[in-house]
């Protein structure tokens, strides 16, 4: 038996939580043979932790061989302690109307105790997917504050829009799924991201051939796959959840799996002309499990560059936005 997998999950009593938990604990994230301890933390609110505790109970009842513990904490000290992955989920959603920009301020004081916490007491090789948005700053701003953890150990999530992505060239191509390959996102997970439709393939073929209208790839799918997180809450009056965990998952479980090529929100360090302090969405392929390098090979005609620009411009204006925050 594998030695079990410490997993900290923060607001673990959330919409999302309540899809995600019991995904970990089958093994769905880390594998069919991996044991695992899910170590929840909730905001110190009487609601949410009667809410965890009854989470915690329903975990119980599914009997998950893997699961070989659960913690209930309002206290990150403890949630964090000697934490391999640390999933940071919780933080206040976007509502009707909301930008994320709004969320920044909120959210940020929320992240850089996060980072701080983690950095102090989670395991040597912890690793930090944020999820809570804005998911790209705040994963910058939680990163500033570590100064054990290496940047490459903080990603952000913006598998839900590669996963979005891939669907809606392959409704527009009226082809299965499966067959749509290397359509990666660029940017922030926000509107304004960029997924490369110019690299992506479907059965083989590059999708600008097999989609000939490139007017359609140009527009409406960058419009549709931007703005589906405010499609969804118009909808639903409130945000993705069941989605965006299974993105999370498979976040980390392309994470743990060496060889995988998917799209992680990473400290750019100048890659693709993004500013090198804030974190985007790029291709990487997973080398060692938890470990991965960045694909740089991809050329940019001059629309995907100006679309890089735009998001790189949100990304450079959130950060001068919590600049004062994160000193
Ligand atoms: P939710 O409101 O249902 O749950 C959030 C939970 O976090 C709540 O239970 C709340 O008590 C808890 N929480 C708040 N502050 C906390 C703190 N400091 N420590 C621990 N827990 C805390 O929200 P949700 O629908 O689960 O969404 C969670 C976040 O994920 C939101 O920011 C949402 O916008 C974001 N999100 C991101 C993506 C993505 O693709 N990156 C997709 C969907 C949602
Ligand atoms: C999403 O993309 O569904 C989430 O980030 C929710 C949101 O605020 O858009």
């Amino acid at each position: 038996m594998k030695t079990p997998i410490r997993v900290a999950v923060t607001g673990a009593a959330g919409q999302i939580g309540y899809s995600l938990l019991f995904r970990i604990a089958s093994g769905a994230m880390f594998g069919p043979d991996q044991p695992v301890i899910l170590q929840l933390i909730e905001a110190p609110i009487e609601k949410a932790l009667k809410a965890l505790e009854g989470v915690a109970m329903e975990l119980d009842d599914c009997a998950f061989p893997l699961l070989k513990g659960v913690v209930q904490t309002s206290d990150p000290a403890v949630g964090f302690k000697d934490a391999n992955w640390c999933l940071l989920v919780g933080a206040k959603p976007r509502g009707p109307g909301m930008e994320r920009a709004d969320l920044l301020k909120d959210n940020g004081t929320i992240f850089i105790g996060q980072g701080r916490l983690i950095d102090a007491v989670a395991a040597a090789d912890a690793r930090v997917a944020v999820v809570g948005n804005p998911a790209n700053t705040n994963c910058m701003i939680a990163a500033s504050q570590a100064k054990r953890l290496t940047p490459d150990r903080f990603t952000a999530m913006v598998r839900l829009d590669q996963n979005r992505a891939q669907t809606q060239l392959a409704k527009k191509a009226g082809v299965d799924l499966t067959t749509v390959k290397d359509i990666f996102i660029y940017g922030n997970h926000s509107p304004s991201m960029f997924p490369a439709f110019a690299h992506a393939t479907i059965g083989g073929r590059p999708a600008t051939d097999v989609i000939t209208d490139h007017a359609w790839l140009q527009g409406p799918f960058c419009e549709t796959v931007g703005k589906r997180g405010g499609a969804i809450i118009a909808a639903r009056g409130l945000s993705s959840a069941a989605s965006a965990a299974n993105a999370l998952v498979d976040h980390v479980r392309s994470l743990v799996t060496p060889g995988t090529i998917h799209s992680v929100a990473v400290k750019s360090d100048g890659r693709y002309g993004f500013d090198a302090n804030v974190w985007a969405g790029m291709p990487v392929r997973t080398t060692t499990p938890g470990s991965y390098e960045v694909i740089t090979g991809y050329a940019m005609d001059d629309f995907a560059k100006s679309k890089i620009a735009a998001t790189n411009k949100e990304l450079v204006d959130e950060r001068a936005f919590v600049a004062e925050m994160i000193k």
